[in-house]
C-alpha cells in the first residue's frame, strides 16, 4: 500500500482526554510540553477550552483518520505577556504534538502546514503564524523550517525554555493564507518562487516523495546505477534534495552530489536537508537549459519530473549529456500525464474527458514521461534499463484535503479540461462536485503511470 497521509484538523472533544493522558505522558512529549496527566487536571484545563468560548483553539490531529495529536493556536493579543516577549505583531502562536507512534517519520511538516493555514483561517485579525519551539528542541524548529517558516530571532517566552521564533505568512500578503474558494491546489512548477502558494509546492513534493510509484522508480534507479564511493552526482531539477542526497549515501566520503534548481525556495529547503549528508554537497540556483557545470565532469546526471515543466525537454537533456563523463550515465524519470485515469463510481464520461484532455500537451511537454528513451537517444545517450511504475489512489476524503496527496486540486483539472474543449466553462463547478461528491461516497479512484530511463553515454565520445 502507498505510504499516503492525509491531515486533518478537527476540535478537541471531552472524550479526547483520556488519549491527551496517555500522550502527556509520553517522554517525548512530556519533554516539552510539561502539561499534567491525571484526567482531573486534565478537564479543569482543557474542558472549558472544548466548552467555549475560550482564547486558545484546540484541534485533534488526525492522521489517515486516526487520532495522531494535539494541536492549538491562540491570539498573540490575548496573551500580553507572551505577546510582549515574541514581539511579532498581529500574531497567532501555534503548538501541536505528535504522539509516540507519529512523530520522527516526516510527517510534523505536513502538519505545520495544516495548522499554520487552520489558525490564520480560524483568526483573520492576525496577519503570521508564529511558533516559538525551545532551542534544544531541534526536530521541531526543523519540522518548522521544512513547513516554510523563517527564523526571526530569539525570544524567552514567560516560563518556558529560551526559544527560537519562527513565522509563516501566507506569500501573497495576509489573505493569501485563506482565499475561500481560491485553489491553492493549481500545482506548477515552472516558476516555483513566484508562486503564491510555494510552500505548498514544497509539501506536495514532499507527499509526491511518499507515493509508492515513486519509491519503486526511484530503488530501481539506485539499483541501475551501482553508485560507488567516489563518483560524482548530479541532480537537475532537484527540488527539495531528497532523492539526490539518498543516492549520495552510495558515494562515500570522497563522492559528491550538485543539485540545481531553478527555484531559491527549493534549494533554500535542499540545502537544510543537506546538513549531516554523507558525502560533499552542493545545491545552487541554475537553469537545467544551460547548466554552468564543466563538460564531462559527473559519473552520473539525474533528473526527475522536471522535464514536463521545461520549454524544451531535449536541450536539458542535451545538458545532461555534456556533463557526464564518456560512458557515464543519464537517469531519467517523469511522469506522463496522457496515462492520468479518474474513476468516479459508474460516470464514464467523466473518465473519458480527463483521457481526452490529457492526451494532447498543452503549453508543456507534460506526457515527456512515455517518450524518455526517444529524448535520451536524441540528445546521443544509449537507453540500456527502462522501468514503469504507476501510482494508485483509491480513496480521498475531499473534506480532509484539497487535493489528492501529492497531486492537483479537480478545480486545477477541470481548468485543464475546459481549456482543452472537453468541458464547457459554466460546467467547472458540476465537474468538480461530481468528483468529490464521488469520493465522498467512496466511488473515487486516480491513477497515474511514472516511467524512468537509465542512459549510457557513447564511450570515449567528444564532449
Ligand atoms: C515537480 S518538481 C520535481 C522536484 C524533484 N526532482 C522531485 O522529483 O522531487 C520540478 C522541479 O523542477 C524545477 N525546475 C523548473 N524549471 C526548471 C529549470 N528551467 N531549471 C532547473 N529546474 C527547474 C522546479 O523548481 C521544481 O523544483
Amino acid at each position: 500500500m502507498p505510504s499516503v497521509h492525509r491531515i486533518s484538523l478537527r476540535p478537541l472533544r471531552r472524550s479526547d482526554f483520556g488519549l491527551l493522558a496517555d500522550w502527556f505522558a509520553q517522554p517525548d512529549v512530556a519533554r516539552w510540553w510539561n502539561e499534567p496527566t491525571d484526567r482531573g487536571a486534565i478537564e479543569s484545563k482543557y474542558g472549558p477550552r472544548v466548552d467555549g468560548p475560550a482564547t486558545t483553539s484546540m484541534w485533534i490531529v488526525e492522521i489517515d483518520g486516526e487520532a495522531a495529536g494535539l494541536a492549538q493556536h491562540y491570539r498573540h493579543a490575548d496573551h500580553p505577556e507572551h505577546d510582549a516577549a515574541v514581539g511579532i505583531p498581529d500574531a497567532v502562536g501555534i503548538d501541536y504534538l505528535l504522539s509516540a507512534g507519529f512523530a520522527g517519520r516526516g510527517i510534523g511538516p505536513a502538519v505545520l502546514s495544516e495548522l499554520a493555514r487552520k489558525a490564520l483561517d480560524v483568526e483573520p485579525s492576525t496577519r503570521r503564524c508564529v511558533a516559538t519551539p525551545a532551542q534544544d528542541n531541534r526536530p521541531s524548529w526543523r519540522a518548522l523550517e521544512r513547513a516554510g517558516f523563517a527564523r526571526a530571532g530569539a525570544c524567552q517566552p514567560p516560563g518556558e525554555p529560551r526559544a527560537w521564533t519562527y513565522v509563516w505568512e501566507p506569500p501573497d500578503g495576509p489573505a493569501a493564507g485563506r482565499r475561500d474558494g481560491e485553489d491553492t491546489h493549481d500545482l506548477g512548477y515552472r516558476e516555483v518562487d513566484d508562486d503564491p502558494d510555494v510552500a505548498v509546492l514544497i509539501a506536495t513534493m514532499d507527499e509526491t516523495a511518499t507515493w509508492e510509484a515513486t519509491r519503486r522508480v526511484r530503488a530501481w534507479e539506485r539499483a541501475q546505477l551501482q553508485l560507488v564511493p567516489g563518483q560524482r552526482l548530479l541532480d537537475v531539477g532537484c527540488g527539495l534534495g531528497d532523492a539526490a542526497l539518498a543516492l549520495g549515501e552510495d558515494l562515500g566520503g570522497d563522492g559528491d552530489v550538485v543539485g540545481i534548481d531553478a527555484s531559491a525556495a527549493m534549494i533554500a529547503e535542499a540545502r537544510t536537508r543537506a546538513e549531516g549528508a554523507t558525502c560533499p554537497t552542493r545545491f545552487e540556483v541554475g537553469d537545467a537549459r544551460s547548466l554552468s557545470e564543466p563538460d564531462a565532469s559527473f559519473d552520473v546526471a539525474r533528473s526527475e519530473r522536471t522535464l514536463q515543466w521545461l520549454t524544451d525537454p531535449g536541450r536539458a537533456v542535451g545538458e545532461l549529456a555534456r556533463v557526464v563523463r564518456p560512458g557515464g550515465l543519464v537517469s531519467l524519470l517523469d511522469t506522463d500525464w496522457s496515462s492520468l485515469r479518474l474513476h468516479v463510481g459508474g460516470d464514464d464520461a467523466i473518465t473519458q474527458k480527463v483521457s481526452d484532455a490529457l492526451r494532447s500537451e498543452r503549453r508543456r511537454p507534460s506526457n515527456v514521461g512515455g517518450r524518455l528513451p526517444e529524448v535520451a537517444r536524441a540528445a546521443g545517450l544509449r537507453p540500456i534499463a527502462e522501468a514503469v511504475a504507476t501510482q494508485r489512489w483509491d480513496e480521498w476524503d475531499p473534506d480532509r484535503t484539497p487535493a489528492p496527496t501529492g497531486c492537483f486540486s479537480m478545480a486545477s483539472l477541470a481548468a485543464d479540461l475546459v481549456e482543452a474543449g472537453q468541458l464547457a466553462l459554466d460546467e467547472r463547478e458540476a465537474f468538480v462536485s461530481t468528483v468529490h461528491a464521488a469520493a465522498r461516497e467512496g466511488r473515487f479512484a486516480m491513477a497515474l503511470t511514472m516511467y524512468a530511463v537509465v542512459a549510457e553515454a557513447p564511450p570515449g565520445r567528444q564532449a
